[in-house]
């Protein structure tokens, strides 16, 4: 039987998953599909009874339903609960018929990138600076965390969200305004964006790059286009860079593996393939 998988999101147009996720049935020769399926906020509900059916082996969950599904599901991941974000549903055989299970690969995607692109990233990060206070932001400041990093700044334009991120999370995080950057930037060794701003090829209209020491590594969540002005910037100082696509290939890996049974490889291929659907 073709085993089913979808991704859910308002809109769901521009979801690469679809693309990542049919690679992969591809190239392991799997008897699966995998759907991008619109559903508004107001459906999602009518969305979370129809998968109790078992109709799907499970799916992601993208914008704006990260949080609501969080609430909706029956079990959740004990490692990435605290996120209180879910990106991957696996339904469980459970009781008169299937519960959902829940976890965030958000949080593994982020560090699994920086691992495959930078080996040994996080050996001499003593401090780094998170970017953005949203729901990105919240999975990448735990997993810099997690990772033992001693210190992390989330620097956000609305200080107020990045001061009750860190208060919320806890442990070695510390939130405040952007305004902080030339204080923070010269002894930060790693930077990572997780803001809208790159978007379209938007900017930061204050971040001075010359404040950052030589051996910095920066990096951009935001991957359309690939290399953000921020990470154009950063180059041009000398630093080094990892752009955003790898967190979203990585992130794929845990949900595909749970639905179709085989662990997936992030290869040079598939980065190739979903290149060339994003703008130069
Ligand atoms: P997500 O869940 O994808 O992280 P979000 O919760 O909407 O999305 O968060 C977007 C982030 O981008 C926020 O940190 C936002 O800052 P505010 O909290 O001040 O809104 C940040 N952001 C968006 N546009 C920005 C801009 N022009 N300059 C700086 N930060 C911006």
């Amino acid at each position: 039987m073709t085993r089913k998988a979808f991704v859910i999101g308002h809109p769901i147009g521009h979801s690469r998953s679809p693309l990542i996720h049919r690679h992969w049935l591809d190239a392991y020769g799997i008897d699966g599909s995998y759907e991008a399926i619109e559903v508004t906020p107001d459906d999602l509900p009518a969305f979370f009874a129809r998968l109790r059916t078992g109709e799907f082996a499970g799916g992601n969950v993208t914008v704006p339903h990260k949080e609501r599904a969080f609430e909706l599901c029956d079990v959740l991941d004990p490692e990435t609960a605290h996120l209180r974000a879910v990106n991957t549903i696996e339904l469980l055989p459970g009781g008169e018929g299937f519960l959902l299970h829940g976890s965030n690969t958000d949080f593994y995607g982020f560090v699994a990138n920086l691992d495959q692109q930078a080996p040994g990233w996080s050996g001499g990060v003593q401090s780094a600076i998170v970017l953005g206070a949203g729901g990105a932001a919240r999975a990448v400041a735990a997993s810099l965390a997690a990772n033992g990093i001693e210190r992390t700044f989330i620097l956000n334009r609305t200080p107020e969200r990045a001061g009750q991120l860190a208060r919320e999370l806890g442990g070695p995080l510390q939130g405040s305004g952007l305004a902080d950057w030339p204080l923070l930037a010269p002894t930060t060794q790693l930077v990572v964006n997780t803001t809208t701003v790159g978007m379209g090829n938007t900017g930061f209209e204050r971040l001075d790059l010359t404040l950052l020491p030589a051996e910095t590594l920066v990096t951009d969540i935001v991957y359309t286009p690939l290399q953000t002005p921020l990470l154009v910037a950063a180059r041009a100082r000398g630093l080094r860079t990892v752009d955003g696509l790898g967190m979203l290939l990585h992130q794929a890996v845990p949900g595909f593996e749970k639905w179709f049974g085989v662990r997936p490889e992030v290869t040079a291929e598939l980065r190739q393939e979903i290149e060339r659907t994003l703008a130069p």
